[in-house]
């Protein structure tokens, strides 16, 4: 009797998925820290530059086999066809846009995404005549209305920075594939191991890599997975115009990737706890979690999410001056405004990542004076809480 291949699970996935053995032998992934490939025949060499699609490495701007493990995990843990890796996750945001936006084009967007997406969306897209529209996550409602002729994408964060406001993936999918539009998910904040858009419909799912993915604050990264088709457009544009992630950063990310499951169920498990404490606490006037029941998208958190993830967002009592003194008096946690570390972050975005918009405009996506972000990282949680009670203690 024949055996059949085995279906492995994701954990597995991500650590067995390796480029082939070499002739040393070696257990560990080797790292393959060249520029450039060589060929055996002139005629071979003339093949590969004949055919684009070909799977052959030429160059590591086109493609290089520490960068192609990388991307294969990607893609098997977020139920993709194909992937593409580049140098951060704004390179892969940036790509995703000039690959599938032409001249008077049309993209719909959430309000609450990442800063420099929100500056590509409405400082440099326009240069190019591409318009783009915002809408409000907590109002699902009101998206189709927005919808144009000339809409050719939709692009969400889910949970969202800072806010944490989380949409209904399934819903946007069907509202996408109803007017024909592109579905483009930055999926940064879940991880795989948390929530898969693929699942409910999107087309192309992008990663800032920079963050859970490497998960000790160390290399920068980005990557899109989705379906081939739309991989091969955008493998072109990122071939030919250049924003390839190094070897070196995709080894350590494919490396960090073997941990990722049991990193996300900790960082969710610690961000739970930390939340649950800050609950009662005198000196917050709210908490925010996916996964605490007074979440108002608690009941879409909990279906389409594996877990609530590692970020908790608060509010001290005392606006802006709290905050900033909050963080003076943190001990343990780190004062950066990176997040996904093994190491617990916390950030006051309105005097800094978004001291720069309006109130009216802050307020909009949620971000009170007062607000805190823990990234929570994987410490003891009972130093964590600690920490975090200490400080709130001094304001
Ligand atoms: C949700 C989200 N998307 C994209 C990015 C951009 O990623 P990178 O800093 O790797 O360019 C970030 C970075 O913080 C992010 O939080």
């Amino acid at each position: 009797m024949e055996d059949t291949p085995r279906q492995f699970g994701p954990e597995t996935l991500a650590i067995r998925t390796q480029t082939p053995r070499s002739a040393q032998k070696e257990h560990a992934t080797p790292l393959f820290l060249t520029s450039s490939f060589v060929y055996d025949s002139a005629e071979d060499m003339a093949a590969a530059f004949q055919d684009d699609s070909l799977d052959v490495n030429i160059y590591s701007r086109f493609s290089n086999p520490s960068v192609d493990e990388f991307v294969d995990k990607v893609v098997l843990l977020e139920g993709a066809e194909a992937g593409v890796a580049t140098g951060t996750g704004m390179a892969a945001v940036f790509a995703t846009f000039m690959t599938f936006l032409s001249k008077d084009d049309h993209i719909l967007s959430a309000s609450a995404v990442f800063g420099s997406t929100h500056t590509l969306l409405t400082k440099y897209l326009p240069k190019w005549g591409i318009e783009s529209t915002y809408f409000d996550m907590t109002q699902p409602e009101t998206i189709e209305a927005l919808i144009r002729p000339n809409t050719k994408m939709l692009y969400v964060e889910t949970p969202s920075n800072p806010g944490l406001d989380i949409i209904d993936l399934a819903l946007l999918g069907e509202i996408c594939k109803k007017h024909d539009i592109l579905y483009v998910v930055d999926n940064c904040f879940a991880t795989p191991v948390v929530q898969q858009p693929i699942l409910f419909g999107a087309d192309l799912v992008i990663h800032s890599a920079t963050k859970f993915m490497d998960g000790q604050g160390r290399v920068l990264g980005g990557v899109v997975v989705g379906k081939s088709e739309l991989i091969y457009m955008l493998y072109l544009m990122v071939r030919n115009t250049g924003p390839s992630l190094s070897p070196f950063n995709a080894w350590v990310l494919s490396k960090s990737l073997e941990t990722l499951h049991l990193r996300m169920e900790k960082h969710a498990q610690n961000a739970l706890q930390l939340a649950q404490a800050l609950t009662q606490h005198p000196q917050v006037s709210f908490v925010k979690y996916p996964f605490l029941p007074n979440h108002p998208q608690y009941a879409i958190a909990q279906k389409q999410m594996k877990n609530g993830g590692a970020i908790v967002v608060f509010e001290v009592k005392g606006g802006l001056e709290s905050g900033r003194r909050f963080l003076n008096a943190l001990q343990m946690i780190s004062m950066t405004n990176n997040l996904g570390d093994s190491r617990s972050i916390a950030s006051h975005p309105a005097s800094t990542t978004h001291s720069k918009l309006s109130e009216k405009e802050r307020q909009a996506v949620g971000i009170t004076p007062g607000l805190v972000r823990v990234s929570v990282g994987l410490e003891n949680v009972e130093d964590i809480i600690w920490d975090v009670e200490q400080a709130l203690g001094k304001i």
